[in-house]
């Protein structure tokens, strides 16, 4: 909570032109949402450069994405509008994040592996871990809602599970989030291709209507886009093209697909396609007027700025310091790590043993490798690495953890016997061999 709201964060890459996707599936959306949430609206600079950019032309891109951003109504009096670059907080939480986050997991992602493929001679660190920097824009800022595209989903995924595992070894440090998806315009498709999402990259420019498209533009990519020859107006997924020309005069109108289709009943491909032009050219019309008008007043851009980067700056500093009191934490136990032949050393008293076992931690370190913590009174006695066969969730993860400390909890170590560790295990159901491996570690500590 922010100012008694909640937090929205959000952002688009400055690179390309912008298209009628990032339109319709994010910042339509992000207008008046200003009202029940405080709104931090990103540049995301950094991001842009995980493939070659011109200095110049990256700048100039940057600025004409602040200015899109004010010219489709996010009014700068009300939303935090700032460039990623200019908060050094970013960077310094994305190394953090970076820590807790398994190549696996950005393996899986999507975007590198179409990204990686389309500059096979680029394939950059930054463009593997870029999620993370995603991960830690949100995060820096304690975001409740994420407004994007459906395209943007497997990384809020991935920023949630990074977080909740943050927190679950170090507390509530951070808030999960949710994502915000539009209910039309989430996804739009190509023109020229509809089974591929409309993208700033794109080297077919009939593929996507670009923001600042004129009139004409507009009207004949939409005259030419790829539909199908069954010759009726229905949302289905047999007709991708005339569907995804539906999604766009809904998302413009604010009509349902079903209105639509009533719409155009009996009518041909042609006119429906003119009537998709005309809904797009009067939804873009009023935002480039903006646009021209704000191209004018350079110093009124200068000062928004200036303005906000202090702004921005102020609340960052709040993030990383609480992040930083974790890291703290987190040298504490590199130290123990390091000592880990020594444990003695840390117990305060001889006969800990007859103490109450406070709790056992297991957290995932890699797939296949848990590092198991045993806290007696407040110190660790132990920590030490256990190699599993199977792999488990994070859900599998808490729910073992909350399994061995409702059943270890508040027992000495001479009470944990056979017959409470036959009831463990028979509680573990299918991770009967994890629970056996970490029981063995704590035997170990029961017999030294
Ligand atoms: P980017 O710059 O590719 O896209 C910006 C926003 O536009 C949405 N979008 C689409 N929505 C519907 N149909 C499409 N064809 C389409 N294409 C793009 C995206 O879902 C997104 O919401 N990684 C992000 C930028 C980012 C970010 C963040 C977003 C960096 N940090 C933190 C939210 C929060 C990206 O590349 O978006």
């Amino acid at each position: 909570m922010l100012n008694g709201k909640k937090v929205l964060f959000s952002g688009m890459q400055a690179t390309g032109n912008l298209t009628l996707g990032n339109y319709l599936g994010a910042l339509k959306n992000w207008v008046g949402l200003c009202d029940e949430y405080e709104c931090f609206y990103s540049v995301v600079d950094m991001h842009s450069i995980t493939v070659r950019q011109d200095p110049a032309t990256l700048r100039k891109r940057a600025r004409t994405l602040l200015m899109i951003y004010i010219a489709a109504g996010i009014d700068p009096e009300k939303n935090c509008l700032y460039y990623q670059s200019h908060v050094s907080g970013h960077a310094e939480l994305a190394w953090i994040l970076n820590c807790f986050t398994y190549m696996g997991e950005l393996n899986r992602m999507t975007q590198f592996k179409d990204k990686s493929a389309k500059h096979a001679d680029n394939i950059n660190a930054g463009l593997f871990t870029y999620p993370v920097l995603m991960a830690a824009d949100i995060l820096l800022y304690q975001a409740d809602v994420v407004p994007v595209g459906i395209d943007q989903m497997q990384h809020l995924e991935l920023t949630r599970d990074i977080a909740q595992r943050f927190n679950g070894i170090y507390g509530d440090v951070f808030t999960i989030p949710e994502a915000y998806i539009g209910k039309v315009g989430a996804k739009i498709m190509s023109l020229q291709d509809p089974s591929r999402k409309m993208s700033k990259s794109d080297e077919n420019p009939n593929a996507s209507i670009y923001l600042m498209d004129d009139p004409d533009t507009i009207i004949r990519k939409c005259k030419r886009a790829v539909t199908d020859s069954e010759g009726q107006i229905l949302y289905r997924e047999e007709q991708p093209g005339i569907r995804n020309l539906i999604d766009i005069y809904s998302a413009c109108t604010g009509k349902t697909p079903e209105e639509v289709v009533k719409e155009f009943d009996g009518k041909g491909y042609g006119d429906f396609k003119l009537a998709v032009g005309e809904s797009v050219v009067s939804v873009l019309k009023p935002l480039q007027d903006r646009f021209a008008d704000l191209e004018k007043n350079k110093d009124y851009i200068d000062q928004i700025i200036k303005e906000k980067d202090s702004q921005v700056e102020h609340m960052q500093e709040l993030m990383i310091q609480r992040v930083d009191r974790v890291e703290l934490l987190l040298k504490q136990l590199a130290k123990v790590l390091a000592n880990n032949t020594n444990y003695a050393t840390l117990i305060s008293g001889p006969s800990y043993n007859q103490t109450k076992l406070k709790f056992i931690q297991l957290s995932k370190v890699e797939e296949h490798k848990l590092l198991v913590v045993v806290v007696v009174e407040g110190n660790i006695i132990r920590n030490s690495f256990v190699t599993i066969d199977e792999e488990l969730s994070d859900e599998e993860l808490l729910n073992l953890n909350i399994l061995l400390n409702s059943s270890l909890n508040g027992l000495t170590i001479e009470e944990i016997n056979l017959g409470v560790i036959a009831k463990m295990k028979e509680q573990a159901g299918s991770h009967r061999r994890v629970v056996d491996l970490v029981l063995n570690e704590v035997s170990e500590v029961i017999r030294s």
